[in-house]
């Protein structure tokens, strides 16, 4: 099974529509696409429609950073998955860690908005990933079967088609640390057995799973370089035209 790569770069809340504008671009016009990498950007809301926009006529997909699970209605503040849609988005992340820690979802909220997203005819990019001190307790396995368990329930075979899952331990993210290349490998090779097992080998072998915390042009090519690794999901180093540009470089043809 030759998965494709998937670069994703997480804005997080930055930059505003004409600085969305300005790195698209800087982007399209230095980045030469290869047929085995697929791009994404993760923009705020705010900068969803004008970079849907922006992107038409390009193979660079466009993905929300969150949304929330009813269709309309008297929800204030919240966007709904067909809106996302409208702006040109194909993905949005469900589960980030900033969503879990500082806004309290839990897992039955990221089981729903999931749900939702798929229903609505989009690609949940699920993350999940454990905190520094249940790695340093040797607690990585429990906390991701936890999540997986409980933010895919009731989530279908056909289903699984729609999602691709992205390691992020909580400890790499924004800190400079990542985990090796091999323990990354490690823990995405576990994602995968245990997505072999919920589901079956076939799925396991075509599900996407990234590896997110630090990634930079300096590591990116390590990460990529291992078997089980299907791209990445960049926070910081996706902020700069250039160096998404060197870390979607460093994705390999498989
Ligand atoms: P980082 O963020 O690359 O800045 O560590 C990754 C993420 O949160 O997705």
């Amino acid at each position: 099974m030759n998965r494709k790569m998937l670069i994703a770069g997480n804005w997080k809340m930055h930059k505003t529509p004409d600085e969305t504008e300005e790195f698209i671009t800087a982007f399209v016009a230095r980045y030469q696409e290869r047929p085995g990498t697929d791009v994404l950007i993760i923009p705020p809301f705010t900068s969803l429609d004008r970079a849907g926009r922006l992107l038409v006529g390009t193979e660079i997909t466009l993905g929300a950073q969150d949304l929330y699970y009813e269709e309309e209605g008297a929800y204030t503040g919240e966007i709904a998955p067909h809106m996302l849609r409208a702006c040109g988005c194909t993905y949005a992340l469900v589960g980030h860690s900033e969503r879990r820690a500082l806004f309290n979802e839990d897992d039955a909220v990221v089981n729903r908005k999931l749900r939702a997203t798929i229903n609505a005819g989009l690609t949940a990019l699920l993350c999940v990933g454990e905190t520094l001190t249940e790695h340093r307790a040797g607690k990585v396995e429990k906390r991701i079967i936890a999540e997986l368990t409980r933010d895919l329930a009731g989530v279908t075979h056909d289903d699984m088609a729609h999602v691709v899952i992205a390691y992020e331990p909580i400890w790499a993210i924004g800190t400079g640390e990542t985990a090796t290349p091999e323990e990354a490998q490690a823990t995405i090779k576990l994602i995968r057995g245990w997505v072999a097992t919920a589901y079956n080998d076939q799925t396991a072998a075509a599900v996407q799973i990234l590896y997110g915390g630090s990634v930079k042009p300096g590591n990116a090519a390590a990460l990529l370089g291992q078997p089980d690794i299907d791209g990445a999901l960049v926070g910081g180093a996706s902020l700069d035209p250039e160096s998404f540009i060197q870390i979607a470089d460093a994705s390999l043809d498989r």
